[in-house]
């Protein structure tokens, strides 16, 4: 008997992720048989984790929180989104046995606020809070989209004035502590901290989102996150949270393994109707 193709994604903690649901959905949709499943697995056990896995047949892997950046490290091949971001969220076995290594953070983001929700890019006026993996992941496709401005944001200040260091190659994208943005407005406020999941908050001044600005919170949860609650007390013309982007980025991940490209919308209309009351 031939075995099903097998996906596995990787994590610690892993229990609550929608991957293989979401992926299970797909294969659905689009007529493929495979197979999807978690495992919890620690950073120290991460590379025989992996060399099992691929040993014993398994085709391709995601990668979350906080093993993005070992994955990153074990892939024989990077693309160059995944080289720029330093981390990788997609592992895809080659025909020649190789690891490719990918990072659809970025370009699910921005297909959830471009193609989902209609947010202009171009021309706006960006600002990311936190200097970590989660704003690394996203800086590069972001600035493709030709922003007026990116501003990056970080409670350790220094974090974000090398990151956007790194990336800078017109004045356009820049990096500053909290404080420093007092009287200034943007029309898109992307939060990547990792506050939102414990319930916190950076320190924002009154006044930082722009008329009809937007609020995105790369985080998501059953309940609206702090951030998310954030938008909607600061008049946010839309506040929402991640669900688009991780279903966004799934799709990245099932079309670079499996060659089809998923509908989105429909398993993102299924998610979401799921955690209303
Ligand atoms: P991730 O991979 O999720 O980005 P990380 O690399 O540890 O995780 O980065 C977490 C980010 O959230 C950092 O920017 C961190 O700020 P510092 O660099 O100053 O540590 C930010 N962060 C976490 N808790 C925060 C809080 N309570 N207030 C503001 N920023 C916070």
């Amino acid at each position: 008997m031939t075995r099903l193709d097998r996906y596995a994604v990787f994590g610690h903690p892993i229990k609550h992720s929608k991957s293989p649901r979401i992926h299970r959905l797909f294969a659905e949709q689009t007529g493929q048989t495979l197979e999807y499943t978690t495992q919890d697995v620690p950073a120290e056990q991460f590379q025989s984790a992996v060399n099992s896995f691929f040993a014993g047949g398994g085709k391709g892997l995601n990668c979350t929180v906080p093993l993005k950046e070992l994955a990153w490290n074990c892939a024989d091949r990077k693309t160059e989104r995944a080289q720029l971001s330093k981390a990788v969220n997609t592992l895809a076995l080659q025909a020649d046995g190789s690891l490719l290594g990918d990072n659809t953070d970025g370009i699910g983001l921005v297909t959830d606020l471009i193609a989902n929700h209609a947010i202009v890019l171009s021309g706006s006026r960006l600002l990311i809070l936190g200097a970590g993996g989660a704003s690394r992941g996203i800086i590069a496709p972001i600035l493709e989209q030709s922003p007026h401005t990116l501003v990056i944001a970080n409670r350790t200040v220094d974090k974000a004035v090398k990151l956007a260091a790194e990336f800078d190659n017109d004045n356009s994208i820049a990096g500053c502590g909290f404080e420093a943005l007092k009287n200034r407005q943007f029309d898109l406020i992307l939060n990547a901290t990792s506050a939102s999941l414990s319930g916190q908050l950076p320190p924002l001044p009154t006044g930082l989102l722009a008329k009809n600005g937007v609020c995105y919170d790369l985080a998501y949860g059953n309940e609206p996150t702090a951030f998310v609650r954030w938008g909607q007390e600061n008049h946010a013309l839309k506040s929402l949270d991640g669900l688009g982007m991780l279903v966004e980025q799934a799709a990245e991940a099932f079309f670079i393994w499996r060659g089809v490209r998923p509908k989105t919308r429909p398993v993102i209309e299924l998610l979401n109707s799921e955690r209303k009351p």
